[in-house]
């Protein structure tokens, strides 16, 4: 059965870093690259979230931009896209302002945790497979298109499996150095080589928009939200 579409979303530095070296939450992009993560959630049906990632930032991105909402109104969609986050465990701080976002929380969860039922702050849950099964669940609660916002552990374990169509990386005029690297720093199942570019654009403040299509498997579904305009 052919999967979601996944479109791994990030911001980087030009030595390829999505975080200083000291880590903690990173806000690497501008205005260009904000309207650039809101055009492709705009896109999507639901988004992944590495459980570090949600402890740092506390929250995650939304559509705010009305005409883009009005998009997503006009395809008949939700406002926002699901937030899925992936965790071991599922421990997560019930007073972190995320659960008072307007938008579906599911959370993908691994072993014993799973059988334990739904975390409370999340609306449903899914256990944790290999990736191939694990987003074929998430397609059948129709989450069609999906966008990864890592982090590097997140977005590593994806890149491996062979399930991401999609890179779009908007490149920020800065030099982090450290070892947050996008993805992670130990070896990994070689990903593919020979990523199709598909789009390249300056989105102001030095930033440019990178889109490269898979090797192996490129972006195919039409966009939703483009047809609703
Ligand atoms: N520049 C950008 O665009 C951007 C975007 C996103 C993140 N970031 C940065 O990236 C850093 C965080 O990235 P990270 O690589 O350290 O962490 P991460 O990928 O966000 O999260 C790792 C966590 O995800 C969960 N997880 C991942 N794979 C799993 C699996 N197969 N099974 C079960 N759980 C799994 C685990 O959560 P539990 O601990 O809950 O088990 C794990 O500890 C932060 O500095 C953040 O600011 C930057």
């Amino acid at each position: 059965m052919l999967g979601p579409e996944v479109r791994l979303v990030l911001a980087v530095s030009l030595d390829g870093r999505l975080a200083p070296a000291h880590g903690g939450p990173a806000q690497l992009g501008g205005r260009g690259d904000r309207r650039a993560l809101e055009e492709a959630l705009c896109w999507a049906d639901g988004c992944l979230i590495g459980g570090r990632t949600l402890r740092l930032h506390r929250t995650t991105c939304l559509i705010r931009d009305a005409d883009l909402l009005g998009q997503r109104q006009r395809a008949g969609l939700p406002p926002q896209p699901m937030a899925v986050v992936v965790s071991r465990h599922g421990h997560f701080d019930p007073a972190l302002p995320f659960f008072s976002q307007p938008l579906r929380r599911g959370l993908l969860l691994s072993g014993a945790a799973a059988a334990a039922g739904t975390p409370p702050g999340f609306g449903l849950h899914w256990p944790l497979e290999a990736w191939p099964q694990t987003l074929g669940q998430l397609q059948a609660a129709g989450l069609q298109r999906l966008v990864l916002l890592g982090g590097a552990h997140l977005a590593g374990q994806l890149l491996a499996a062979g399930v991401v169509q999609e890179l779009q990386l908007t490149l920020c005029p800065q030099v982090l150095a450290g070892p947050h690297s996008w993805v992670p720093e130990r070896a990994m199942p070689p990903v593919p080589t020979g990523w199709q570019l598909l789009e390249h654009r300056a989105i102001g403040d030095g930033e440019l928009l990178l889109r490269y299509g898979s090797p192996t498997a490129p972006p195919s579904r039409p966009d939703p939200c483009e047809s609703a305009c």
